[in-house]
């Protein structure tokens, strides 16, 4: 697994923004897996430009987010806010975790064809806290102190694809940018693959890009 650094957030956004573009372009009913959280602003972002420039055409995809907080709307929100709201995708297509059909509902539509993924400074994808299971399907988790801090949320409880629903995706991106994602790069590319760092799963899975600025590549670059 290798990753593409590269110089800050906005070339690192364009580079996500093309490839999530062509997907689309190869494949005008694509399934898409998508992410929120900081990381992904910018990334959105380019994402709308690029479809407004290119006359992007979303009525025939399908989304499935990651996750969200046990009885919240808060990362629907986000993605309306950031994503829904500015491209011409159908409410219809749109899907949050709420129970454990989920899995089912990705099966019953192909499957996830291009899925974005942030990392948690624990190293947490999705709300995959560490020590959860490789074989783990969409299930309701309790969040560690930390990501609550750092989310700075009083949700205790989110539901979460699981890390065996990630890996059926059939292509993943991983994003981190900035110096306090290094440690967690570090450890899910080059530490052992363990249950104990949740992202080093991504190594089971053959069709992983990894995008990530300078700053979050800081310790693999040594
Ligand atoms: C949250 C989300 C993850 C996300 C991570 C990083 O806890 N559940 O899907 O990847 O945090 O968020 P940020 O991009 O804000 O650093």
């Amino acid at each position: 697994m290798k990753a593409l650094i590269l110089k800050d957030k906005n070339e690192a956004a364009h580079k996500v923004s093309n490839i999530i573009l062509t997907q689309i372009k190869k494949k005008p009913n694509s399934v898409l897996g998508l992410a929120t959280g900081k990381t992904m602003i910018p990334i959105y972002g380019a994402i709308v430009k690029a479809s407004k420039k290119e006359k992007i055409d979303w009525a025939s995809i399908t989304t499935f987010n990651l996750d969200e907080y046990s009885n919240s709307n808060e990362f629907h929100n986000f993605m309306n806010k950031h994503l829904f709201s500015k491209i011409n995708i159908k409410k219809a297509n749109i899907h949050f975790p709420k129970n454990t059909s989920y899995d089912q509902k990705i099966r019953a539509s192909g499957g996830i064809d291009l899925l974005i993924l942030g990392i948690g400074r624990n190293d947490h994808i999705a709300f995959n806290e560490p020590g959860s299971s490789f074989s783990s399907k969409t299930r309701v988790v309790s969040l560690t102190k930390e990501t609550q801090k750092v989310n700075k949320t009083k949700h205790k409880k989110a539901i979460t694809m699981g890390i065996s629903t990630i890996l059926n995706s059939k292509r993943i991106i991983l994003i981190a940018f900035g110096k306090e994602k290094a440690g967690a790069i570090y450890k899910a590319l080059k530490g052992p693959v363990s249950e104990t760092v949740p992202a080093s799963a991504l190594r089971k899975h053959k069709n992983v890009i990894i995008i990530i600025d300078k700053k979050a590549g800081r310790l693999i670059r040594k």
